[in-house]
């Protein structure tokens, strides 16, 4: 099959030799496109459809699809005889790590591994080692990826959760089958913006870690209340928990030091992915020399596993030395730029919803941005699931896909501006977006 006619025949072929047709089950989408092709701020599908992209394949091109220095640099370690040599040191990731050290408050040393999900692991697994301790704190509407221990509590209805829980912590409710998540009884999920239930699950727990992201941008985009970062670490430094900020969706695309840079609050540890190497694959677990030095400790038994054959892979390191060379080169320019577009989208978004006199408000930070069908930001999942109207959201994101704007078709997930977007773009999105509420209400 070379090219596909339908959108629905890619499905229907790959369903044939994959379980569901998609390799990532949150790829999988009513209406399922298939996209062939990413350009700036734009996707084709096999039917040759063009539409403005809000998705940016959940968050990582900063920079656009396909940008260029970021692809020529990653063609160039492929053509210069850059390899994956499996030992010694590489050049490569060394001139990474330092441009991420001396560009990022949380990070003094860094590791490379190649997906979020490894970073968190790991990021958990140096807390355990530094700090002796098994248990570790999430947030309820967070989303940290997805193996075993992490991968649960994200956006569950208010008949899995219950009423909002403070002090406490919530039943814990795994992503999916197959995880020893709640047999091991080491994970405690607490509500975003609550330090009384941190509290209380240290209290009770021996806790290593608490991994958050400092906003959550996996239910839309929910920010932390004034203090309330300041708050986590007071209570790490009480408590003796190695406080983790996963920066997967953050970092880099909020400032070039993330957002722990942007609040001030430094992390003990701090992941990155997505936007660092701007969509190829490349993590990075970051923070204290202290902490960071355990993975080198002399005692084996004090020291955390760290390997991966792909680590530090040569292609998504030159990715990233482009990217951050470009982000470094041009930061004064470009952050600025996108929280102007990003309240330029805001604005007319607002003004669409109130012209048609519909109860709605935005939620955003820089080029992140989720529009609630309700009253005002949410503060955690609760206000989301009690006052959300989903059914609504979805259909107009689907009236939008009929438009040519991509809004990914799943509730409250937040959208992405990108570097490439133009105020052109802005626009025609402005425009459809008109057209779609008026079709959906
Ligand atoms: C905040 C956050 N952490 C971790 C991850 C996991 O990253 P990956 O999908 O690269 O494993 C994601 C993925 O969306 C994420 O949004």
């Amino acid at each position: 099959m070379d090219k596909p006619a339908s959108c629905e025949s890619v499905l229907e072929h790959n369903r044939r030799y994959i379980p569901g047709g998609i390799s990532s089950v949150n790829r999988s989408i009513d209406p399922a496109i298939a996209f062939v092709k990413g350009e700036g701020a734009h996707l084709w599908d096999s039917e040759g459809k063009r539409y403005i992209d809000y998705h940016a394949g959940f968050a990582p091109y900063f920079l656009g699809h396909n940008f260029k220095p970021v692809n020529e640099a990653a063609a160039a370690a492929l053509m210069d005889g850059d390899s994956l040599f499996g030992a010694g040191p590489s050049v490569a990731e060394g001139s990474l790590a330092r441009l991420i050290c001396e560009n990022v408050p949380a990070a003094e040393k860094v590791t490379l591994l190649n997906t979020g999900s490894e970073a968190t692991s790991l990021a958990i697994r140096i807390a355990r080692a530094v700090t002796g301790r098994s248990h570790v704190i999430v947030m309820q509407g967070g989303y940290n990826g997805n193996h075993d221990e992490l991968a649960c509590n994200v956006f569950n209805t208010l008949a899995e959760i219950g009423p909002r829980v403070c002090p406490g912590e919530y039943p814990l409710r795994p992503l999916g089958a197959g995880t020893t998540i709640t047999r091991t009884h080491f994970t405690h999920a607490v509500n975003f913006n609550d330090l009384e239930s941190v509290r209380y699950v240290c209290r009770r727990y021996p806790t290593a870690a608490l991994i958050t992201e400092p906003l959550l941008q996996n239910i839309g985009v929910v920010k932390p209340q004034p203090g309330y970062l300041e708050g986590l670490r007071s209570l790490a430094d009480e408590f003796g928990f190695l406080l983790v900020f996963d920066e997967v969706k953050t970092g880099f695309r909020h400032a070039l030091g993330g957002y722990s840079e942007i609040s001030g609050v430094k992390p003990d540890l701090v992941v990155y992915g997505k936007a660092v190497a701007n969509g190829f694959p490349l993590a990075v677990v970051g923070g204290k020399a202290e902490y960071m030095d355990s993975i080198i400790d002399p005692d084996p038994t004090r020291r955390p596993f760290v390997a991966g054959t792909y680590n530090g892979h040569p292609v998504a390191v030159a990715a990233a030395i482009a990217t951050m060379r470009y982000l470094i080169a041009n930061k004064d320019i470009l952050y600025p730029r996108m929280e102007a577009m990003g309240a330029e989208i805001e604005a007319g978004i607002l003004d669409i919803f109130s012209r048609h006199g519909i109860l709605a408000c935005i939620a955003r930070q820089g080029s992140a941005f989720s529009f609630y069908l309700m009253q005002k930001p949410p503060a955690d999942l609760h206000d989301i699931i009690e006052g959300h109207d989903f059914a609504k959201d979805v259909a107009l994101r689907r009236a939008l896909i009929q438009r040519g704007v991509f809004f990914v078709p799943i509730a409250t997930k937040q959208c992405s501006l990108s570097a490439a977007h133009t105020n052109a773009d802005i626009g025609f999105t402005l425009e459809r977006f008109e057209s779609a509420v008026a079709a959906v209400w």
